[in-house]
């Protein structure tokens, strides 16, 4: 079964309190939504593996550390767009791939309609990030298509889950340990999170 992280870090509940406003303006909550994945970014990267490394210093040699495995950082488009400069401004060597998904109103099924990885995604620590785990449906669909490509090693990071997001993930890839900020209430009927902070992709890029 996958671990559930919740970084109840003081700064990132503060931060999270600002994001649910809804008189937060769209400035505002993207630059909160970039803090936050940064702030999360470097918590969920915390139990990286390190390997030695050789390095010479003016003074002499010395071993010190790396990171073992590269890392690929892949949004689900639209909302976790807001979630990348952060990790990339803390692991500047990460590659980014996009991953995108709509339900077939008739099959009601996640159909991936845009999906660009780095070529050696099968060797990469794999940072899934997506604002909301509600239903855990794109998620749970996002990461099926990024093992197909042969991604072993992959963690999701969002920052506010719903506990029906979790269930699905843990029932679906009990081998993916959450990351989140919050652990809110429910889902309500219209599936999403409550309390929540509303739709985090119209509240990024202001097309409420
Ligand atoms: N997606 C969102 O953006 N918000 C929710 O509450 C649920 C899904």
């Amino acid at each position: 079964m996958s671990k559930v992280h919740v970084m109840d870090h003081p700064l990132i509940v503060h931060k999270i309190t600002k994001l649910r406003d809804k008189d937060t303006p769209v400035k505002e909550f993207r630059e909160l939504v970039n803090e936050i994945a940064l702030l999360m970014g470097y918590e969920a990267t915390r139990d990286l593996k390190l390997v030695d490394k050789e390095v010479e210093t003016p003074i002499t040699k010395m071993v010190g550390k790396e990171i073992a495995k590269p890392i690929a950082v892949v949004p689900i488009l639209r909302a976790g767009l807001g979630m990348v400069d952060a990790i990339m401004n803390i692991v500047p060597s990460a590659k980014v791939g996009h991953i995108g998904l709509y339900r077939d109103h008739e099959t009601a099924q996640p159909v991936e309609y845009y999906c660009k990885l780095p070529v050696d995604v099968d060797k990469r620590e794999v940072i899934v990030v997506d604002p909301m785990l509600a239903t855990g449906g794109s998620s749970v669909a996002a990461i099926d298509f990024i093992k197909q490509r042969g991604a072993k090693d992959i963690r999701l990071m969002c920052i506010i889950a719903a506990p029906e997001g979790v269930e699905c993930m843990q029932k679906a890839h009990p081998d993916v340990d959450i990351y989140c900020g919050a652990l809110d209430e429910k889902l309500n009927e219209a599936k999403y999170i409550v309390p929540g902070l509303g739709d985090a992709g119209d509240r990024l890029f202001g097309t409420l």
